[in-house]
């Protein structure tokens, strides 16, 4: 995919002076977007810190995959420091298409328990079927989305959501979807015009033998899937 790619300061923004945002991410920054999921994303995000199953900084193959393969997809934003111009934030954007292969077999093949997440989110998506929900053949999805701690509470997430909308309007998606995995990240997509459509409380999600499979803290308590039309129609 390209498009021009832009950055642009906060000035006057209060909170969010000093922050740059720059969309989409290019492909050439890829390993520091990596550094910072593994610093962050990987050991804040609540299932991830639930699971405990990467420290801090350390590599994770399904994850750094999933990481690489989206920035490439070239729709993803970035929240940098104005003055280092080091990465604070992430969204990380890609495209869903009604044509996309079934995932079993590929999350048959993993290993680790981060499949045990990709295998929620991919039940959830075949259960719910937004395509066929809404008529479209394409969604703009949001997937990871993620502010370095010492940054967070600035509304990073929030402008960072609001740019990614832009951007998937822009390239012309009626819809755009996220899994919100966690409570903040469901605060910033709410306040952005977004509509849970679907719940699935941690407490209730069980394994075979009966075991809750994600022991989070709180207030993480569900995964939402949020939707917004792009186009202002109700969902
Ligand atoms: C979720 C996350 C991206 C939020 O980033 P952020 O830039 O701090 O979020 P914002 O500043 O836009 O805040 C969004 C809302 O969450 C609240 N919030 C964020 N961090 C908070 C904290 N530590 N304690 C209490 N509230 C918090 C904000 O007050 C705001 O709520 P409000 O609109 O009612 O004021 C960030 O905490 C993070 O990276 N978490 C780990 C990764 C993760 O869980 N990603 C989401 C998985 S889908």
């Amino acid at each position: 995919m390209s498009q021009e790619q832009y950055s642009s300061s906060c000035k006057g923004k209060g909170k969010l002076e000093g922050i740059t945002f720059q969309t989409p991410i290019p492909e050439c920054r890829c390993n520091e977007v990596l550094d910072h999921m593994r610093k962050s994303f990987y050991v804040n995000e609540p299932l991830l810190t639930a699971l405990d199953v990467i420290k801090v900084g350390e590599p994770q193959p399904e994850m750094d995959a999933y990481v690489v393969e989206t920035v490439k997809e070239g729709c993803s934003v970035a929240a940098l420091d104005s003055k280092t111009d080091k990465i604070v934030g992430v969204a990380l954007n890609g495209v869903m298409r009604s044509s996309d292969p079934d995932l079993k077999e590929k999350l048959d093949k993993m290993n680790s328990k981060v499949k045990l997440i990709f295998e929620m989110i991919n039940n959830s998506n075949k259960h719910l079927d937004l395509f066929c929900r809404y008529g479209v053949d394409e969604i703009f999805e949001i997937r990871l989305i993620s502010v370095d701690s010492t940054y967070s509470g600035k509304g990073i997430a929030r402008e960072l959501v609001l740019r990614s909308d832009n951007l998937g309007r822009k390239l012309g998606f009626k819809l755009g979807k996220a899994d919100c995995t966690g409570f903040f990240s469901q605060k910033a997509f709410i306040k952005n015009g977004y509509e849970k459509i679907h719940e699935i409380k941690y407490a209730c999600y069980k394994d075979k033998q009966g075991n809750v499979i994600f022991k989070t803290k709180p207030p993480h308590e569900s995964m939402a899937v949020l939707v917004k039309h792009y186009d202002g129609g109700d969902c």
